[in-house]
């Protein structure tokens, strides 16, 4: 007799494993299946968010951030450190050990759920009674085995997008797994993709003294965010000696040289040929849904032209009770957007299992946040002034520097802004967009005022406390109105 399921969750990443954590919560007796495995073979529960995403690459941020502060910040302040250094295997181990301790918080809460987790690798087959039952072959190392589950959510995820002209190996090549596992500091560091993973990559280890150069095929920095922040951003970063962004450049040959370094042939926005030598190369130009292997094409799940599955507004995809979430599927390649479709789709399920007849759930992507965590970190929702502009919305503009910030002066962290984008007829927020100290958490006011429908006059009349760097979004918003306060 097949075991059999409410729910079977491909993927544990932070789309499927909150999934499936949320059906359990609803009573669904519910399955997760993922494949992960970390450096030495043990399964870790996670995802590319655990296990090399979000929390390492936060982790060494924040490490490589107390040593370049301590080095470069701290004399500010009168501190002197003499003979600050490093250990990057201390450093790394540091990340590793959180890693595992969350990957262990995920096993336990599971247990704490009742969502029994297997270990393997997930196939959808074409077998049995499908109109009642989907199958799903489990590949796990002491076997296979055939389970069934009445629904199925899908969050396979993504892979790095590779780059036809090199392999990566992550000795020399690195991609995101290899460039949050170096054991040393490269002296000289390239980057392929000037995106999040590049800038956030870039930083770690320009932090710790790596010379590093970023090299973009798009002619403008940060495409996808407001160009006013990406240029103010680009300016910043560029007072670095240590560290070249490139634009527009064209990638003709990479090559491992016999010293084992690596050579970079690319064509710059002048039109000439340049060489770079770095010690290692991190290719970031993106990533790509994934379905290898989990037998799309058996049940004839529908993908696109770029693979992503297809889905409608609720996740459904073309068959019944087959959905998919996160990056696997359109939309932003988020953690948080996968966690919240996994909601969505839990919730549906269980309305459908109860009969009840409702109003279900969807992600607006309107309301999602982005963050890079660069020095200044970066972060916005909404729309930039560019997708106002190209849809002819009328918006007013209210700005406000965190130089005029006291906080911000006090904690040395005094470049950037905030602004704010507000309709001009009805006021209502249409997108807030941060550069500075901490705008990782101070975008979330923003998110809850634009997730409500507020205008900026609303964000302008709620007390901030003093002194806070929130009083720089405060400002921002009574400056759509003309009437900031402190500048
Ligand atoms: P994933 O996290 O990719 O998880 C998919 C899981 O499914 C994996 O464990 C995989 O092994 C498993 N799987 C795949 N196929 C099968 C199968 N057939 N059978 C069984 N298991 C299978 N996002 C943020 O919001 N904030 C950040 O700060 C951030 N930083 C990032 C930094 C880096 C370096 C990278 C690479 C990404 C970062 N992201 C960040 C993006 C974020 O990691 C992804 O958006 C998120 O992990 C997507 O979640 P997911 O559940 O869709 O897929
Ligand atoms: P990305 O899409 O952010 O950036 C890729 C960059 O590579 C783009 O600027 C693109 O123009 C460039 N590029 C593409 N092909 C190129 C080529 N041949 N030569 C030179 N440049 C080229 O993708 P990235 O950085 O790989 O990250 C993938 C996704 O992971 C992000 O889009 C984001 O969704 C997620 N992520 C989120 C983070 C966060 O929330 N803080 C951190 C890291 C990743």
């Amino acid at each position: 007799m097949l075991k059999s399921f409410d729910v079977a969750v491909i993927g544990a990443g932070p789309g499927g494993y909150v999934a499936a954590i949320r059906c359990a919560q609803l009573g669904l007796n519910t399955v997760c299946i993922d494949e992960w495995e970390n450096a030495k073979g043990r399964p870790s529960l996670g995802g590319t968010c655990l296990n090399v995403g979000c929390i390492p690459s936060k982790a060494l941020l924040e490490s490589s951030e107390n040593f370049y502060s301590s080095v470069h910040k701290f004399k500010d302040h009168g501190i002197t450190i003499e003979g600050a250094s490093v250990d990057v295997p201390v450093m790394i181990s540091r990340k590793d050990k959180i890693v595992m301790t969350f990957a262990a918080g995920i096993a336990s809460l599971f247990k704490n759920n009742k969502v029994t987790s297997i270990h393997g690798k997930a196939m959808l087959k074409n077998e049995g009674d499908q109109t009642a039952e989907w199958a799903i072959e489990v590949k796990g190392k002491k076997g296979a085995e055939t389970i069934q589950a009445k629904h199925v959510i899908i969050a396979t995820g993504s892979t790095p997008r590779q780059l036809p002209l090199i392999p990566i190996d992550n000795d020399r090549i690195l991609d995101n797994t290899g460039a949050l596992a170096l054991t040393e500091i490269p002296e000289r560091l390239g980057v392929i993709g000037a995106g999040v993973i590049g800038l956030e990559m870039g930083s770690v280890w320009r932090r710790l003294g790596s010379e590093v150069t970023l090299l973009e095929a798009m002619p403008e920095f940060l495409m996808a965010a407001d160009q006013q922040i990406a240029k103010e951003a680009y300016k910043i970063f560029s007072k670095d000696p240590g560290l070249s962004i490139q634009t527009k450049v064209d990638i003709k040959k990479i090559k491992i040289t016999k010293k084992k370094g690596v050579v970079v042939e690319f064509v710059d926005a002048d039109n000439n040929t340049q060489k770079l030598e770095v010690d290692k190369l991190i290719i970031a130009v993106g990533r790509v849904p994934n379905t290898a292997g989990l037998g799309v094409e058996n049940l004839d799940v529908k993908t696109d032209e770029r693979g992503f599955i297809i889905v409608d507004d609720y996740c459904r995809t073309n068959l019944t009770n087959i959905y998919a979430v996160g990056d696997v599927v359109r939309g932003p390649m988020l953690a948080h957007k996968a966690s919240e479709e996994g909601v969505a789709v839990a919730e549906m399920v269980s309305a459908i299992e109860k009969g009840e007849e409702r109003q279900y759930e969807h992600v607006d992507f309107n309301t999602v946040p982005w963050v890079i965590y660069t020095s200044p970190e970066i972060a916005w929702v909404g729309k930039t002034e560019q997708q106002l502009e190209s849809e002819g919305i009328n918006y007013k503009v209210g700005q406000f520097p965190f130089m005029a910030n006291g906080r911000a002066r006090a904690l040395g962290e005094a470049a950037g802004f905030v602004k704010v984008l507000a309709d001009t007829t009805s006021d209502r927020i249409l997108g807030v967009h941060m550069m500075g100290p901490h705008v990782s958490e101070l975008i979330s006011e923003a998110v809850v005022a634009m997730a409500f429908s507020a205008s900026s006059e609303d964000l302008a009349r709620i007390i901030h406390a003093h002194p806070t760097l929130s009083e720089t979004l405060h400002e921002a918003a009574l400056a759509v109105d003309k009437r900031a306060l402190h500048i």
